[in-house]
């Protein structure tokens, strides 16, 4: 595949995020229904990948024209070796993970780890990119702490080392999801580098989406919780105007998500009981979204909003449930949406 085009397939585009348990094959078709034609699979460990384990992670829709792997590891040749798997199985794209902050990955050299050996970090986007041909994205985070900020630094070293993109989210390891995503150093690394730069933290409306495309040389996005919170949020983005579903859309939505997992996890007992914990698990972030207008977003820092737990809203109703964080009433909704016992008007 010539380079250029491979740089274009992560230009001016909004992606799905990676999303551990988030990203699930019927959640992606969900935000694929509603524009979200990047999309990319969960998080998967390389060294399982090469031992024949995480299969169901790389598998997709026929809907997701677009589909990548995004694989975490920390030695070249398993991790060249995973990729070349993935797109053995349809991978449309890889993505390479050095942002991820949790513990356990860290601890063992991988995901946010690499961002402290800029060389390695480099020579594994070299090896994987020796074998396949395939647009390739890298992932950060600025850097592994406030004194170790080396964003700019290391997406040189992945350009030079074959990368067509790398995608910067915000926030240094040590910050977790603490405080809000800080887009002048994803603008610095925009600037310095030719490849893409995709910016990634804290879009959750048209208006964040328009303040960091005219505030910055940023003209990709990566969307991540404001897309578990509302999947229409790639219909909004791309129209550029605010949707607000009402009761009958929100119920046809969660439908649709019940129909996606079942027809993925299967219709019988176990298949449902899968379908069941993910639409609960989902829950955590659908309860939290708040329709607003732009007033309302300039006079709050949306990362107040992502972090809210609403249930406070006007007029109760079928709003007001989907606003409840009570488990009980989550449960009350999946049986509703099961026996399709809600209004479709
Ligand atoms: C539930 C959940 C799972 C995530 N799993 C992954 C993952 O597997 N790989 C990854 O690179 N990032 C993962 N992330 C991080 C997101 O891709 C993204 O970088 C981060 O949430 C910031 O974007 P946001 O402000 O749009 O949420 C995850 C985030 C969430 C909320």
């Amino acid at each position: 595949m010539d380079r250029n085009a491979a740089r274009d397939f992560f230009r001016n585009v909004v992606i799905m995020a990676p999303m551990a348990t988030g990203g699930n094959l019927p959640y992606r078709r969900l935000c694929r229904q509603f524009g979200a034609v990047r999309t990319c699979s969960e998080m998967v460990m390389a060294h399982k990948l090469v031992k024949g384990g995480e299969r169901p992670l790389i598998r997709h829709h026929e809907s997701e024209t677009d589909f990548g792997v995004q694989l975490a590891g920390k030695r070249e040749e398993i991790m060249a070796e995973a990729a070349v798997i993935a797109v053995e199985h349809g991978a449309k794209f890889i993505d390479l993970n050095f942002g991820c902050p949790i513990d356990l990955i860290v601890r063992y050299g991988s995901g946010a780890a690499m961002l402290k050996r800029p060389a390695r970090l480099a020579a594994i986007v070299s090896a994987v990119r020796s074998v396949v041909d395939v647009p390739l994205s890298v992932k950060i985070r600025l850097g592994f702490s406030n004194d170790k900020i080396n964003c700019v630094k290391i997406a040189g070293l992945v350009e030079d080392a074959g990368a067509d993109a790398v995608t910067v989210h915000g926030r240094t390891r040590a910050q977790r999801y603490r405080s809000s995503a800080r887009w002048e150093p994803i603008d610095e690394v925009a600037r310095a580098v030719n490849i893409p730069v995709i910016g990634n933290g804290d879009l959750l409306t048209i208006w964040d989406l328009r303040r960091r495309r005219s505030e910055t040389a940023v003209s990709s996005f990566l969307v991540a919780r404001g897309a578990l919170i509302k999947p229409w949020i790639f219909k909004e983005l791309a129209d550029d105007v605010p949707w607000d579903p009402n009761p009958a859309e929100r119920w046809t939505v969660l439908r649709w998500y019940v129909d996606f997992g079942r027809e993925h996890f299967g219709d019988d007992e176990k298949g449902l009981g899968r379908v069941r914990r993910f639409f609960l698990w989902h829950w955590d972030f659908w309860h939290r979204h708040r329709p607003l207008t732009e007033e309302q977003f300039l006079q709050q820092h949306p990362e107040s909003l992502i972090q809210a737990r609403v249930d406070d809203v006007e007029g109760g109703g079928d709003l007001a449930l989907f606003a409840s964080k009570d488990p009980a009433d989550h449960e009350v909704i999946w049986r509703r949406v099961l026996d399709r016992d809600y209004p479709t008007g």
